[in-house]
């Protein structure tokens, strides 16, 4: 078997060496929490300044971290001049408005997955940041993790032939409180919205936009989607991807990328820093390479890799990501509202 050192340094978004940017977080969340660790952590980004609906929770998440500022609202934190980047890590509802209000400060913008609830809206915020020459970039982490660039330069090498089936799925038993916010649509729960966006995200990135998709699942009583199977088609093309999500049970959260030549096999959760091999079609023999990330930035400390990217981007003058456009976020919600037209409600 190879092991391939050099690979495990192709990663693109090196924490040093990017401008250091005065950030401001929006949220104090699970997620908000995740993300400040791990970027203080790993990074030299600044977390300057929080804001929250509470200036006790807001206050209390500043003291926590080390943060210089709280504000009591997220339209005070926006408005704060030391401000420089935005991350909107609250629920999914808020996502629209807060970009919309980012943007119309001038400040670049990090977007919790979903980037919005619709694509409608989502499009909205894509116009807005193309008009005002804003960075807007939707918060999809697992593009910017080293895995994903080695997957990234074996595809631009050939190394798979064509690819001709992604298969992932991402399931987590996480829709049995009932005061979860993945189970209120008002706050836009929902296994896509929230898990699914990941597997759409992965065969997007390989196969583009879907010209067709078939879908099968249940919509739970509160009125989100609970299991979801989808089969999604490309033009001109004989590719194809499986893709699972739930919120009502755990799957594997692996994926398989497989090529006419050799396929990729990373192992769950994918969406986090892992590992993949890359193997030939004989079946009983070793894999061509293995690949494991050793940067020992381990599961959502990989939230701090976005940081730098946007750090990285807004540094060259961009207003997207050439990683993960905002077409491409309007797309995969596009892609979620083809699903759910075709779930069944209340089925058990
Ligand atoms: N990238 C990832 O791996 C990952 C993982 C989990 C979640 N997420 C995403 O992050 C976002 C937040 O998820 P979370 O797990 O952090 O949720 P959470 O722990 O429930 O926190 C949500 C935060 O949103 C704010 N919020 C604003 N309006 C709200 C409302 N009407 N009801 C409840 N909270 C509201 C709250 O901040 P204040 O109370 O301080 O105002 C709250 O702290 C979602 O979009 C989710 O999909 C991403």
């Amino acid at each position: 078997m190879t092991e391939i050192d050099d690979l495990q340094h192709a990663g693109v978004f090196r924490p040093a060496g990017e401008p250091s940017l005065r950030w401001g977080v929006l949220g104090t969340g699970w997620i908000a929490e995740q993300f400040v660790a791990g970027t203080l952590r790993h990074t030299p980004q600044r977390i300057v300044a929080v804001g929250s609906r509470s200036a006790e929770r807001s206050a209390a998440f500043a003291a926590q971290h080390g943060i210089e500022r709280s504000h009591g609202s997220y339209s005070a934190l926006i408005e704060d001049p030391g401000v420089e980047a935005l991350y909107v890590g609250v629920t999914a509802e808020a996502h629209k408005g807060l970009a919309l209000e980012a943007i119309a400060a001038g400040k670049p913008v990090l977007v919790e997955k979903p980037f919005a609830l619709t694509a409608a809206e989502a499009a909205e915020v894509r116009d807005a940041a193309r008009s005002a020459g804003v960075l807007a970039m939707e918060a999809m982490w697992t593009r910017y993790l080293p895995q994903s660039d080695a997957i990234r330069l074996l595809c631009e090498q050939g190394a798979l032939g064509d690819i001709e089936l992604v298969s992932a799925d991402h399931g987590q038993a996480i829709a049995h409180d009932p005061a979860s916010r993945l189970l209120r649509p008002d706050l836009g729960g929902g296994a896509l919205l929230d898990l699914g966006v990941y597997p759409l995200a992965l065969a997007s990135e390989l196969l583009g936009t879907p010209v067709s998709v078939v879908a099968a699942g249940n919509v739970l009583e509160s009125g989100v989607d609970g299991t979801v199977a989808m089969l999604l088609s490309y033009d001109g093309s004989t590719a194809r991807a499986l893709l699972s999500t739930s919120i009502s049970t755990r799957t594997p959260t692996e994926a398989v990328i497989a090529g006419t030549a050799a396929r990729i096999e990373l192992e769950g959760p994918f969406f986090v820093p892992t590992g993949f091999i890359l193997a030939g079609p004989a079946f009983g023999e070793e894999p061509i390479l293995r690949w494991r990330d050793q940067s020992g930035i381990a599961m959502h400390e990989g939230l701090s890799y976005q940081a730098t990217a946007l750090a990285r981007f807004a540094g060259e003058g961009r207003t997207e990501s050439p990683l993960h456009g905002l077409d491409e976020s309007v797309a995969i919600l596009s892609t979620i509202e083809a699903v759910r037209a075709q779930l069944t409600p209340y089925a058990t």
